[in-house]
């Protein structure tokens, strides 16, 4: 049996102490071009930084490193423009990028790699494109919470059922229900923004896993990059993808809350509640039932989060048991971080345009608030007030109300007289808090949905977000 033992012309950056030709089949299994030229501008941005620093240091000459720096530029455009080729045989964009400027412009291209190892250059990428997409995330999150903010003053005054258990339970404000998701928005910014702390440490110059006995100058290179410090730990920097992990989490709870914000909107468009009505173009239709007009694009919203909750398990997964410094498994980072910055940038963007574009029913929602007895714990906050301690005036409480259900009345609708069997220190100034608009406007504790408090909920919002009321 005969193989092909052709000795490798050097066709691969690392084929000096290869003696066979690789594979097709591990060519094939270990190449990730298709889809880390992702970080195409990343990268080139890494190596610019480094023959920069390079030339500095006096380990290129000038014109060397304006010639990798011209070579660089001519390849960007290239893929800007999608005429570059990709080749699978070179793995990853780092080595197609390296090989190909090495073939244009000969030896000054082959010392772009001194002091360096694709360990340190990958570790560098992923930490340029998940700052970028950070901050981008963020933006997206300002989008939304703008359009949340424009229907809590649009819709400023109504009232709605505000739930636990999923049963009614005390009348709120729907601008209130709206700013609670404008603060679960604002924490998920503050965690990103967070987590670009730790994004935002140069990890180049760790080299393969040991740093490197050439005489390089890794702030020069953090400078050149934007980066406020350098990692300090070379071991640590090459194995570390903690700050991606951290990405993938505060993203999750990002996908997690537009989750729970589209099962209300399923809901609430439903025949049951009719709480909603949903623009035409956010909806789609069924191709059987003639009649339907359906949510799926909360329907969507909400299933995506389980590929982002899974790409958070995916890559703790392949951190875990992982021994120091570098192992292949990390290029198993990349995909879950891609199909996450990906779904949850889309689901945003489309949430954002989809809150724009809903009306609320105000007439069914104020409805909704009756026939509950959804302001007994306003007659019993008032038995409080009237130095009643409040586990019994909960029990007070509780008999009136099943009294007003043998009665069919609502707390309201009864007589002081009624009231006075529950009860002898109830006046008649009970009755404006037994009110739904009564007992929303006592709600005036910090954080409460008294009209008060949402207003200045509102322009604080309003203002935190720049917009003009
Ligand atoms: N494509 C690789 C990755 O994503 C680049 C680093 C490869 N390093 C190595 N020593 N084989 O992790």
């Amino acid at each position: 049996m005969t193989t092909d033992n052709t000795p490798a012309a050097p066709a691969k950056m690392w084929g000096g102490r290869f003696a066979e030709k690789t594979a097709a089949s591990v060519e094939a299994f270990t190449a990730s071009i298709h889809y880390d030229a992702r970080l195409y501008r990343h990268d080139i941005a890494g190596s610019r930084a480094h023959a920069r620093m390079l030339a500095q240091q006096g380990l290129i000459t000038a014109a060397e490193r304006d010639q990798i720096l011209t070579g660089l530029d001519t390849i960007e455009a290239e893929i800007d423009a999608g005429t570059f080729v990709f080749r699978p045989e070179l793995e990853d964009i780092h080595m197609n990028i390296e090989k190909t400027l090495v073939e244009r412009i000969g030896p000054a291209g082959a010392k772009l790699h001194t002091a360096r190892s694709r360990n340190d250059q990958v570790a560098l990428d992923i930490r340029l494109y998940l700052r970028e997409e950070s901050e981008r995330l963020i933006a997206l999150l300002t989008g939304l919470q703008k359009a949340l903010v424009r229907q809590a003053r649009a819709n400023l005054g109504a009232i709605m059922p505000g739930y636990t258990h999923l049963q009614r339970a005390q009348p709120v404000l729907v601008s209130h229900h709206l700013l609670a998701y404008y603060e679960m928005f604002g924490r998920d910014k503050a965690r990103l923004a967070d987590g670009l702390k730790r994004i935002n440490v140069l990890p180049l110059g760790a080299a393969a896993l040991a740093g490197t006995g050439l005489p390089i100058d890794r702030d020069f290179v953090a400078r050149e990059l934007g980066f406020p410090a350098v990692t300090a730990n070379s071991m640590d920097t090459v194995g570390d993808r903690d700050f991606a992990v951290e990405f993938l989490a505060a993203a999750s709870l990002v996908q997690l809350h537009l989750s729970r914000l589209s099962e209300e909107l399923v809901l609430w468009t439903s025949e049951e509640f009719r709480f909603v009505r949903l623009a035409d173009a956010y909806c789609t239709g069924s191709s059987i039932m003639p009649q339907k007009k359906n949510p799926d694009i909360p329907e969507l919203i909400r299933g995506k989060s389980g590929r982002v909750v899974g790409n958070l398990m995916a890559l703790l997964t392949i951190l875990k048991g992982l021994p120091l410094t570098y192992n292949r498994d990390l290029q198993e980072d990349k995909e879950p971080i891609f199909d996450t910055v990906d779904t949850v940038s889309h689901s945003l963007a489309i949430a954002a345009e989809l809150m724009a574009n809903l009306t609320f029913n105000r007439d069914r929602l104020l409805d909704c608030t009756h026939g509950g007895y959804m302001t007994a714990t306003d007659l019993a906050d008032y038995l409080v007030r009237k130095n009643i301690p409040f586990r019994e005036a909960h029990a007070i409480v509780g008999r009136t109300v099943a009294y007003c259900i043998e009665q069919a009345k609502e707390l309201a609708e009864l007589t002081i007289d009624e009231l006075r069997r529950f009860s002898d220190t109830i006046d008649e100034d009970v009755f404006p808090l037994l009110t739904v608009p009564g007992s929303v406007a006592s709600r005036r504790s910090t954080g409460g949905t008294g009209l008060d408090r949402v207003t200045e909920a509102l322009a604080l919002a309003e203002q935190t977000l720049e917009l003009v009321p």
